[in-house]
This record gives structure tokens, C-alpha cells and sequence, in this order.
């Protein structure tokens, strides 16, 4: 077959107003002078989107009327195949309500199933727009902080047992595969979730943004594939927009098979002002739909490529700085490092990887209180950016250590 990518490939993102590399978000974030890091900080890949999205694109975009538009009717057959195919999961259309994000749609399921004062459940270090989420609609985070058991995070379910009991405890925000932290969780780890939260009428709003990240020897298993049960008490955030690259184009969809559950929220975001009760956008629909009937060979490659981006960094980083432990990466493209055994503390480190190395990372405290001491890497950019920053992280380190014995 053909192959018209390269993920060696360098693309100049300068001047596309793209987050990662924007000088002012950059300052914004990090601080004044910083406009220059290298950044492998926030969750987008420095790869090309697959060539099907662009003709996709250009074809609707040669029409040259972008009026008010309903979302495209291919979306809908080219998500449930994908999903029938790469999950075995079988969405039935009706179950589907599109929305601009699975952050917005967060915040919606917040809005809609919760009161002021209500708590949610999140398990850190996690993703930290869940906390954001819960604490600016002022509901109160409930945390269940994941432990690290040998050489992986698990899950603590006696304490998850004990916190899901408050009748306070309206919601439990699952993050499946887990960023920061990497994890793929098991059919059983979700089994041991979802009992505890059903039994305790916990809602389980779980987000697979990544599920389509899974890296050669795991298995991801999308949470209402479960058991029926399972499927009524969920609310499942999906999207084509990690897996190829879209994130700019705003579209993603939360599945609900529970009618009840799914009523109440389509009313919910169209008291908001969608156009035609349907969050999404015109190109967001049509490249998606491209991407899954079309791009499935380059995801295949693509994630050959991840994981040897981690093999060489999770290598050089540990015989480089003994001390430093790189999780094992099994979904997402984003690697959690254990910093904490080096000898530096937490501000020393920010100072050195800004101001010496000059990268941009995901600082663990970002995460929670149990996320200080780590760094999340993004490893979604071409082999030779990972090896300059990685270099610069190690050296800047070393120096640091070789000045400071
Ligand atoms: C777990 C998780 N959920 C959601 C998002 C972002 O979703 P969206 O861009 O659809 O709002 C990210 C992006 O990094 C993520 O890691």
C-alpha cells in the first residue's frame, strides 16, 4: 500500500495560531520570557492529519456555501462502524448527542445531573479540566487518588467504597485510558469501578477521548460494553480528534444508551443555544467521518511509531538519570515521569527544565497533589523533537547535579 505520511516529517506550526506553540500562551502559561520552549506540553501531535481529512475538506469546502448546516449524515455510519470494528461496541445512532468537546460536554453533565454543593468523584493525578470543571459550577470535588502499586497505578477501590456512600456524591469522572498516568484499565479494574459506583447510584461519566491510543499488547474495553447495567448508569465522552489529530475542529460526542439520562441532557444543551439542539461543526463532522472510514492504516502505523518514541524515551531518560522512573506507557501519547527520586524539589525542577533545558511540559502538580515530583511528556511529535528535548532535559539536569553536588 501506498503510504503518502512520515512521522519524521518537521511541520512548522509557527504562525497557525496553534496553542502548543503560541509565544503568547506560552507566556501566558509559564511565564514572561518564555515564548521560546520547545513544547511538549498540551495533548496534540506535531503530525499531519491523514490525507483523507484534507480531501474531505476541500471537497466540502469547494462549495463555497458554509451556511447554517445540520451535521454531516456520514458522521453518524462512519462512528458506529469504527467503533463496531476497532471496540466491538455497537452504538445504536439514537444513543448519540454530538457536542463541540468532551470538555464542554463535561461541564454539561455537570450542569445538568448535579446541584450546587454536590460532590464528584475524580481519581488524581487526572486530567485537570475534570477538577475545573467541578469547582467552577460549584459542585465539590471528591477525590479517590489513584496509588501507585510496584511499577503501575491502580485504582483504590476500599477508599472509592467508602467516598462513593456520600449521598452528596452525585457523579464519578473516569478517565479511560488515564492521562496522565498511562493506564489501560483492565475489563476487571472497570468491572470493581462500575459495581461500586452503580451500587451507590453513582453516575459514571466516562471519558475515552484517548481509547482509540492503545499502544501494541493492550486492550481497551469501552465502559457500557460491560454489562446493560453498566451501559444505562454511563455516559461515555468519545472523539476523533486525539486519534487524528483534529482537536481544532470541535467535534465530539458523548453516547447514551440510558433514554432518561439522554433526554434530560439533549434538553439541557439546547436551552444552552445550539443551532438545532446539535453541538459540533460543519467541517468537525465531515473530518471525522473521513478519518474513520479512511485513515485506519495511518493509526495503525501511527501508533507503531508512538511506542517507539517511548521505547527510546522511557530508555534514555533512565540510564541517563538514574532515579527517574518513566511509567510504561499503554494508552495515550503522553508520558508520566517520576522525577521525584533526583534530589530536586518541585520549583528547582520547573526552573531548570524552563530556564536551562527550555521546554514546555505538563507540570505533574497541574494534575493534583499527588502528581507533584512528575512531568508529562508528550511524545506525539517527530522522533528528532523528542530527542532534542529529552537532551536538553538531561543535560540541563546533570549540569544541575554536576554544579550542585
Ligand atoms: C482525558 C481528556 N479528555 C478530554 C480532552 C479534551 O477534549 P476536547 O478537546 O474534546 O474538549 C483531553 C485533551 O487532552 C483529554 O486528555
Amino acid at each position: 500500500m501506498f503510504k503518502d505520511w512520515n512521522f519524521d516529517e518537521i511541520i512548522d506550526r509557527n504562525g497557525t495560531a496553534a496553542m502548543k506553540w503560541d509565544p503568547g500562551v506560552l507566556t501566558a502559561i509559564f511565564g514572561t520570557g518564555k515564548e521560546n520552549l520547545l513544547p511538549l506540553w498540551v495533548a496534540d501531535m506535531d503530525f499531519k492529519s491523514p490525507t483523507v481529512v484534507r480531501q474531505a475538506m476541500e471537497k466540502r469546502l469547494a462549495h463555497q456555501i458554509y451556511g447554517y448546516s445540520l451535521i454531516d449524515p456520514s458522521y453518524f455510519p462512519a462512528l458506529i462502524s469504527w467503533y463496531q470494528r476497532r471496540h466491538q461496541w455497537r452504538i445504536d445512532e439514537k444513543w448519540i448527542l454530538t457536542t463541540p468537546g468532551i470538555v464542554p460536554a463535561i461541564n454539561y453533565i455537570v450542569q445538568c445531573f448535579s446541584n450546587p454543593g454536590d460532590k464528584i468523584i475524580i481519581q488524581p493525578p487526572v486530567y485537570y479540566p475534570f477538577a475545573r470543571a467541578i469547582q467552577n459550577n460549584g459542585r465539590r470535588i471528591l477525590e479517590n487518588p489513584l496509588k501507585i502499586v510496584g511499577d503501575h497505578y491502580q485504582m483504590d477501590f476500599a477508599d472509592l467504597e467508602n467516598k462513593a456512600k456520600d449521598p452528596r456524591v452525585k457523579a464519578a469522572i473516569l478517565c479511560s485510558p488515564h492521562n496522565p498516568v498511562g493506564r489501560v484499565w483492565t475489563r476487571e479494574e472497570l468491572e470493581t469501578f462500575g459495581n461500586i459506583c452503580i451500587k451507590n447510584n453513582v453516575l459514571i461519566v466516562s471519558d475515552e477521548i484517548h481509547c482509540d491510543l492503545i499502544l501494541p499488547g493492550f486492550k481497551h474495553t469501552c465502559f457500557p460494553t460491560i454489562s446493560e447495567t453498566f451501559a444505562q448508569n454511563a455516559i461515555t465522552g468519545i472523539a476523533a480528534s486525539k486519534t487524528f489529530n483534529l482537536a481544532g475542529l470541535q467535534q465530539s460526542s458523548v453516547i447514551i444508551p440510558n433514554t432518561g439520562l439522554r433526554q434530560a441532557l439533549f434538553n439541557y444543551i439546547e436551552n444552552l443555544g445550539f443551532a438545532n439542539s446539535i453541538g459540533g461543526t460543519l467541517f468537525g463532522a465531515i473530518s471525522a467521518a473521513a478519518a474513520y472510514d479512511g485513515a485506519e492504516p495511518w493509526l495503525d502505523d501511527l501508533l507503531v511509531y508512538l511506542q517507539d518514541n517511548f521505547t527510546y524515551f522511557k530508555t534514555y531518560m533512565e540510564t541517563q538519570l538514574p532515579g527517574v522512573t518513566v511509567y510504561d506507557l499503554q494508552g495515550t501519547y503522553l508520558a508520566w515521569v517520576d522525577f521525584r527520586n533526583i534530589g530536586l524539589d518541585d520549583k528547582k525542577m520547573t526552573t531548570i527544565l524552563e530556564e536551562d533545558a527550555h521546554v514546555a511540559l505538563d507540570h505533574g502538580e497541574w494534575f493534583g497533589e499527588n502528581g507533584i515530583g512528575f512531568e508529562r511528556f508528550n511524545l506525539a511529535c517527530p522522533r528528532s523533537i523528542l530527542t532534542k528535548a529529552a537532551e536538553a532535559v538531561v543535560s540541563a539536569i546533570k549540569n544541575h547535579t554536576a554544579n550542585h553536588p
